[in-house]
């Protein structure tokens, strides 16, 4: 099956790598992935090296993201950044409600919205994080959980701005842990969440929200994900902190 949505793959740094360790490896990557156009590939650096990194990849085709951002243009807000700080910086994607956020930092779905409304106002596109853990999935609530996510995080957007965002599907136990969900789980959650955006938006926003599959992903598991009919790239962590492996993964979404 042809999918005419392009596939997305994008590198969550989290909290690993100074700014010249940034540079160091965009430079290199910029050489292992030229001339590649059937993926769109993004690095989200930590703050401290976001504007190094948009400078180094100017004209080069690999976009920036950021990991979080505050729904207030500016404020009182220590040690917050905002929408149109990260718009100024350069980046064009912003990462919300990573798992990691919502477990460690109190994220919540209401949190999410007003981010995710945000950062659209400022021409950001978002990458909006959804996932059940580990006694979610077990408990056989997955889809009730990534719906009450999906719901409440899409609350009150228009269905164009739905079409032009990324969703990120990252179950909680498969992040940094090595056990990937298998394709066939995988597709299962992803094809939920675009029936979901069909039921909430319309078949139309449903054919062109890109959905990405986050969890230990590696290159010798990204083709058979990517082969899955709503799987449209991948959102991937520490396989992104190194070169090698992440061109590698870069590959495998190209098919070659
Ligand atoms: P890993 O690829 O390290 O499992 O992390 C996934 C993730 O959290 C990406 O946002």
């Amino acid at each position: 099956m042809v999918k005419n949505r392009k596939p997305i793959i994008a590198g969550n740094w989290k909290m690993y790598k100074t700014a010249s360790e940034a540079l160091t490896f965009v430079r290199e990557l910029q050489s292992a992935v030229s001339g590649n156009e059937d993926v769109e590939v993004v690095v989200c650096p930590p703050f401290n090296a976001l504007v190094p990194v948009v400078e180094a990849l100017r004209g080069i085709g690999i976009a920036v993201g950021a990991q979080n951002v505050h729904w207030e243009e500016q404020g009182a807000f220590t040690g917050e950044i905002s929408p149109g700080m990260l718009k100024d910086a350069g980046c064009r994607y912003v990462i919300i409600g990573h798992s990691e956020r919502r477990q460690f930092f109190g994220e919540t779905d209401a949190n999410v919205n007003r981010k995710v409304k945000a950062v659209l106002q400022h021409d950001l596109t978002p990458v909006m994080c959804v996932g059940e853990l580990l006694s979610e999935r077990e408990d056989g609530i997955t889809e009730k959980v990534v719906r009450d996510q999906i719901e409440a995080g899409l609350e009150g957007l228009t269905p164009g701005q739905v079409a032009g965002m990324v969703i990120a599907y990252e179950p909680v136990w498969a992040i940094g842990t090595g056990k990937t969900a298998s394709d066939a789980d995988a597709q299962q959650v992803i094809g939920f969440i675009r029936g979901l955006v069909s039921k909430l938006f319309g078949e139309e926003t449903a054919a062109q929200v890109r959905i990405q599959y986050g969890g230990s992903v590696k290159p010798q598991n990204t083709a058979s994900l990517m082969a899955q009919p709503d799987i449209d790239g991948a959102l991937v962590g520490g396989a992104s902190l190194d070169v090698e492996s992440f061109t590698g993964i870069i590959k495998a979404a190209a098919g070659n």
